[in-house]
């Protein structure tokens, strides 16, 4: 209660970003979001015409709210970095402000200091990306070093990134939290492009992050393995519904996973009943994880 987030990577009500600020709202925080740049319009435009507005009810009968809703492209740290091409793009053109250094001012002339950061965002097969390569459905044997790049850039640094300029606006005691997968560590034949790399970046660093940040700042790094779920980021992969089916089969607990499930941990790992945990990995994916030989 009384927490101040930061949400990076929600675009509609479907992902896991938005199951966190769910959960984060109804735990009494208050909420801001990174919204990626050439998402931002129909993101605005939905929410305004009520398209969230299920969605967004609360149990205590309020609704789901933003404080502030911030266009942003996490392959960008300052606006040095922005290529002349993406620039001058129509739909970056009018956004304003939108690399990683320049929304962490934003939020701390807004907001103050906060006690979340949130990042559920990952590099999209999505053909109007411009900075970030299409190659996700591409076996690694296949993939270009551009798009490994691309990916590891989006998917990995972005979360680095995020913590350089976050963490000083960070509050004592606050908290951070990633989103993963499995194909880190197990083979998981279609998780291309580099994907797999760079989730396995992401937890390496999750632990990295964690000792130099709690030093630094005294503020705790944490990711959550999630289980398939139906995003508009995973349905763009491809093989989303084969992912769902197997592990539905296969899990020791045989339901769909909700985004909520993944909402709930999220906001358990953030909050000061998880205060001795730190550089964790934690799966929330029905137990999928611990089967070896799936039957
Ligand atoms: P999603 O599509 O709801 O979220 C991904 C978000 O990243 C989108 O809102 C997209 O606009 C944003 N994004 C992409 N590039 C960006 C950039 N350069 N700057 C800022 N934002 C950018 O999909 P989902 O699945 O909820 O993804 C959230 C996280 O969960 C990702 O890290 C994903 O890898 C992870 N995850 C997803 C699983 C799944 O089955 N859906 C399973 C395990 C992990």
């Amino acid at each position: 209660t009384g927490k101040k987030a930061f949400i990076a990577g929600v675009a509609d009500d479907q992902g896991f970003g938005w199951a966190i600020a769910k959960a984060l709202a109804e735990a009494g925080a208050e909420i801001s979001l990174g919204v990626w740049v050439p998402a931002l319009n129909i993101f605005e435009t939905s929410f305004r015409r009520g398209k969230f507005d299920e969605s967004r009810k609360l149990s205590n009968g309020g609704m789901l709210d933003f404080a502030h809703i911030y266009p942003m492209d996490a392959v960008f740290d300052t606006p040095e970095d922005v290529p002349e091409e993406v620039r001058t793009n129509k739909r970056y053109a009018g956004a304003g402000a939108f690399t990683v250094s320049e929304i962490a001012e934003r939020v701390k002339a807004d907001v103050g200091n906060i006690d979340i950061v949130v990042h559920s965002l990952a590099n999209g097969p999505e053909v109007h990306s411009l900075a970030n390569g299409p190659e996700v459905t591409k076996p690694l044997l296949e993939t270009s070093r551009k798009g490994y790049l691309a990916a590891m850039s989006a998917s990995s640094y972005s979360f680095v990134s995020m913590m350089q300029r976050f963490g000083p606006i960070m509050n004592p005691g606050g908290a951070a939290i990633s989103l993963t997968y499995i194909a880190s560590e197990d083979v998981i034949p279609g998780y291309g492009g580099g994907m797999s790399s760079a989730k396995a970046a992401l937890e390496s660093d999750t632990k990295v992050l964690a000792y130099e940040a709690g030093r630094k700042y005294q503020v705790r790094v944490n990711t959550i393995s999630a289980g398939p779920l139906g995003s508009r980021a995973a349905k763009a992969i491809g093989f989303i519904d084969d992912m769902i089916r197997y592990s539905y089969a296969n899990a020791p607990v045989q339901k769909e996973l909700a985004a909520q499930e993944v909402g709930n941990v999220a906001a358990f790992l953030v909050s000061p009943l998880a205060s001795a945990i730190t550089g964790h990995c934690c799966y929330v994916d029905n137990g999928l994880n611990i089967m070896g030989l799936a039957m």
